[in-house]
């Protein structure tokens, strides 16, 4: 089982200075820095790269080891697995760090994170990245037999395809999930909180700017999350969570129907695909 959690993200836009104010001023990240003409916000325990190109594209998605030792093993099992690595494009992590790049595209960046310091922002950890992908079958493989994530949840049509796969890197349900789409494309980035009060208080926060949620109060099927979501101004799905299940090590896989419910015990389902 891998030791890695979602520590930072990077989207391309083409409207980077709205998106650094919605993550500035709706996500709280208000320690910005410009790196060899990219930007990157931070609050605690959330941190977002913005480079410039085409929007709704995930440019990576950046996994922390709690130290060199579980980096160097992690790096290992990569070679050893035939995966090719790739200097790392985060300015976040140290050189140690290094990207590979998943079958459409994607980059995923391994690195030693640490932690910053306390700081005033609101509760919500940077915890789970999805993507859509019309070659959900290649993606699972690539994640599972060669990345080493596990496989918590499959989501199956009745005709038997796969609409959703939610992947583990540590004991919480998913920090990745890929979802059936029409295109290859970044889906929702979701952020932890500690408790269903945060979330009233984020949707206060939100109301404040007259930032309406799309989506939610519900509950998730998968991963048993409470969750809202909003939308960032390229349209990204910003989902706000609390209650992630905790996953054994040793749990199966479960294995879900493709319908509202599964998505959403409370009320209506937002399926990407019918
Ligand atoms: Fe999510």
């Amino acid at each position: 089982m891998l030791n890695v959690k979602l520590h930072h993200l990077s989207f391309s836009t083409d409207q980077r200075d709205q998106m650094i104010e919605f993550y500035r001023d709706q996500m709280g990240m208000t320690e910005i820095e410009e790196v060899g003409g990219d930007v990157v916000l931070r609050a605690k325990n959330r941190i977002m790269h913005f480079v410039d190109g085409p929007k709704n594209r995930l440019n990576y998605a950046a996994y922390g080891a709690p130290d060199q030792n579980v980096l160097d093993e992690l790096r290992q099992k990569h070679e050893t697995a035939g995966v090719t690595l790739s200097p790392s494009p985060s300015p976040v992590f140290g050189e140690d760090a290094y990207a590979i790049t998943d079958p459409d595209g994607n980059q995923m960046v391994f690195g030693v994170y640490s932690e910053m310091a306390d700081d005033q922002s609101m509760a919500g950890r940077m915890q789970h990245v999805v993507v859509a992908s019309t070659q959900v079958e290649a993606m699972i493989a690539f994640y599972s037999d060669k990345v080493g994530f596990a496989v918590t949840d499959i989501v199956r049509k009745d005709d038997g395809v796969i609409t959703s796969c939610f992947m583990r890197s540590n004991n919480e349900h998913h920090s990745f999930a890929v979802f059936l789409g029409e295109t290859a494309k970044l889906d929702h980035n979701c952020y932890e909180s500690s408790s269903w009060n945060d979330i009233r208080d984020w949707a206060d926060h939100f109301s404040d700017s007259e930032i309406t949620i799309f989506w939610g109060p519900g509950r998730h099927g998968p991963g048993n999350n409470l969750f809202i979501m909003v939308r960032d101004p390229d349209g990204n799905p910003v989902e706000i969570s609390a209650e992630i299940e905790q996953v054994p090590e040793d749990r199966e896989t479960g294995n879900w129907e493709h319908n509202p419910r599964t998505l959403n015990y409370w009320g209506k389902g937002m399926q990407r695909v019918e």
